[in-house]
């Protein structure tokens, strides 16, 4: 049976002609998806969603990996209604701000102090901004094989959409290699006492090497510079009190959002008093304007980070992460080779924070090739622009989606043969954005997995 999605296409091509980018997230945008696709979803419960022709899809991208625990988890969503009858913003603090500080600092050892905003972007420009403000210097370094850190200009600026960014911004930001502790060392060397910050996630894909992490904290030390972890996606999903406990690094600041609230919309600042506390009005030149949101404080998102938190510390929803995406894992591989694809499509990363490779006929990464594997796999009732597993995921989710990859598969290795035109309705996905890097820099980004080249696309949400 093919699905259909009329009204679904209908109600996109309105979102298209009111919203730039067809969405409020250019990852979710319908040049991300095949043609034949669900362009707009109408509600989700648990790991499944339904789009607006009332197709049912068992899915993989949580909310952009916000959402930890499953759609409209009743815990959270009678913790957020509790809230809800007594107003969501005030003109003096409310006392839930205490409450959700207290709960996130009893998490995050390295929380000294905490400010939430909204979105994870501006959770990191304020890392920047304080980084900055500390060291009194302008150069910030971050990993170029991570995809993405911030809308903002000092991130944007080493992305072939930079846009509206003055040039001269594109002289402040540097990089430098992960798992390559000598390419820090060289920043440092080559931009002597003017490196304000370091910025990286502590793991993506690939797991830190032993000492990397230790040996970045030791130079910023070295260097004075501030060591900041960016754990949006490593926070409350490789462990609940973070990356950073995980492999046993301090850093002197660290965000946090997407999972923390499990998907209403929350994001974190945390890290030493001495620095967060350049953001107060306390000192005699406090001079440091730092989150300063109408929103940021919105007692509903509170709610929700409080709950989300409790339910972590209660119940062993990081362990089930790992445990459904290693079984995930494990079922698409044995899929991929009963078809003899094992080199061509294979996932990627840790169980809890799965992506996949799409490679085409000669191995590259191939964005036509992941285009069809979406169609297909969507066609069977799965929608997995990653492979991104939450609490709700249970065996038989995780069955049905080995299953409807398997057949997905078939068309796969036709495709492989035949070529993927024959088979992809419509255009290829692009990507979001590539990465920009200057000529005589060396600094590209290099595959994460050594010897197995990814699609950035399936990163980039
Ligand atoms: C590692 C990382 N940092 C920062 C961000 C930005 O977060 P937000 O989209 O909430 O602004 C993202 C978003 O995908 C991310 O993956």
């Amino acid at each position: 049976m093919v699905l259909d999605f009329y009204r679904s296409t209908k109600v996109g091509e309105r979102l298209r002609a009111l919203v730039p980018g067809g969405g409020h997230t250019y990852a979710k945008g319908a040049d991300q998806y095949p043609a034949h696709a669900p362009a707009v979803l109408s509600h989700g419960r648990g790991c499944r969603v339904w789009d607006v022709d009332g197709n049912e899809f068992i899915e993989y991208g949580m909310g952009l990996r916000a959402v930890s625990l499953g759609h409209a988890y009743p815990e959270v969503v009678d913790a957020v209604r509790n809230v809800l009858g007594s107003g969501t913003n005030f003109t003096r603090p409310a006392r839930i701000e205490v409450e959700c500080a207290e709960r996130f600092a009893a998490t995050i050892a390295s929380a000294e102090m905490v400010k939430f905003t909204k979105d994870g972007s501006t959770a990191t420009t304020a890392a920047i901004k304080l980084a900055r403000a500390a060291t009194g210097r302008d150069v910030v370094a971050i990993c170029a094989e991570h995809p993405y850190l911030s809308y903002d200009n000092w991130f944007m600026v080493t992305t072939t959409l930079a846009g509206g960014i003055p040039s001269a911004e594109s002289t402040l930001t540097t990089s430098f290699h992960y798992n390559d502790l000598a390419s820090v060392e060289r920043l440092f060397a080559e931009h002597p006492e003017r490196i304000a910050g370091v910025i990286l996630e502590p793991s993506r894909t690939d797991p830190p090497q032993p000492g990397f992490l230790e040996g970045i904290r030791r130079l910023c030390t070295r260097h004075g510079a501030v060591l900041v972890f960016d754990e949006m996606i490593t926070g409350f999903r490789y462990d609940r009190r973070g990356a950073q406990y995980l492999y046993g690094v301090t850093p002197d600041l660290s965000t946090f959002g997407k999972a923390l609230a499990n998907g209403f919309a929350l994001s974190a600042l945390c890290g030493r008093r001495e620095l967060m506390r350049l953001g107060s009005r306390e000192r005699p030149q406090d001079d440091v304007f730092l989150l300063s949101t109408t929103h940021g404080a919105e007692t509903t998102a509170l709610a929700a980070a409080i709950s989300t938190m409790e339910i972590y510390e209660r119940e062993p929803v990081v362990e089930h992460l790992y445990k459904q995406g290693d079984r995930l894992a494990a079922g698409l591989r044995e899929a991929s080779a009963g078809h003899g694809l094992q080199d061509y499509v294979a996932p990627v990363g840790s169980g809890c924070n799965l992506v996949y490779s799409t490679l085409d006929a000669d191995l590259q990464p191939s964005q036509t090739f992941r285009t069809l594997l979406l169609q297909e796999t969507v066609q069977h009732g799965v929608l997995m622009p990653s492979l991104v597993v939450s609490y709700s995921h249970d065996d038989a989710s995780i069955e049905r989606t080995i299953d409807a990859f398997d057949g997905a598969l078939e068309v796969y290795a036709k495709a492989l043969d035949g070529g993927p035109e024959r088979f992809l309705i419509g255009p290829p996905s692009r990507h979001v954005f590539d990465r920009r890097w200057s000529p005589e820099s060396d600094t590209q980004p290099q595959s994460l997995v050594r010897g197995q080249p990814i699609d950035e696309a399936t990163l980039l949400e």
